[in-house]
């Protein structure tokens, strides 16, 4: 098999500029975390090879630019994803509004049966929380999703939000 792996899955990450896409992904891929702030640019990947039930499984990671002057170079990564990560910032509402929003890039651009996966990030400022865990929790039921609340900064449910993800597609 190629590069010793039984599966190559793509994922992608979505969500409003800010709330922490990048640093998902590189805690996810490098165990590391900044505290600046680097808008990224176009789009940006990583690699992180994953063990699943006995299976190995390659994790090519699409990180796209929230800034609306992006959309269109993102809309073309859509189509080939396994699965859609739709990340918002629990410290700000108006991000996980703007969800339904992704949902609807998600319709418009990616191939019928991506996965998709709603994560709420930065649940380390539980003082400036405002997306409570209920409220968001009974929205992705209602919408069929699943859902998890993670940080990039103390490493919170990361791991977990990937390879639940991955789970989904195989
Ligand atoms: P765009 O590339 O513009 O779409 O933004 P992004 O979604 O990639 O956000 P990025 O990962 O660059 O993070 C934005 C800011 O939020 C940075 O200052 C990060 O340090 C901070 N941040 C990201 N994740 C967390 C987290 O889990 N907790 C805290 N406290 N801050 C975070
Ligand atoms: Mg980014």
């Amino acid at each position: 098999m190629p590069d010793g792996y039984d599966y190559l899955f793509k994922l992608l990450l979505i969500g409003d500029s800010g709330v922490g896409k990048s640093c998902l992904l590189l805690r996810f891929a490098e165990d590391a975390f900044t505290d600046s702030y680097l808008s990224t640019i176009g789009v940006d990947f990583k690699i992180r090879t994953i063990e699943l039930e006995g299976r190995t499984v390659k994790l090519q990671i699409w990180d796209t630019a929230g800034q609306e002057r992006f959309r269109t170079i993102a809309a073309a990564y859509y189509r080939g994803a396994h699965g859609i990560i739709m990340v918002y910032d629990v410290t700000d509402g108006e991000t996980f509004s703007n969800v339904k929003g992704w949902m609807q890039e998600i319709e418009r651009y990616a191939s019928e049966g991506v996965k998709k996966l709603i994560i709420g990030n930065k649940s380390d400022l539980v003082e400036k929380k405002v997306v409570e865990y209920s409220l968001a929790k009974d929205f992705a039921d209602t919408v069929s999703i699943p859902f998890i609340e993670t940080s990039a900064k103390n490493s919170t449910n990361v791991e977990e939000a990937f390879s639940l993800l991955a789970k989904t597609i195989k």
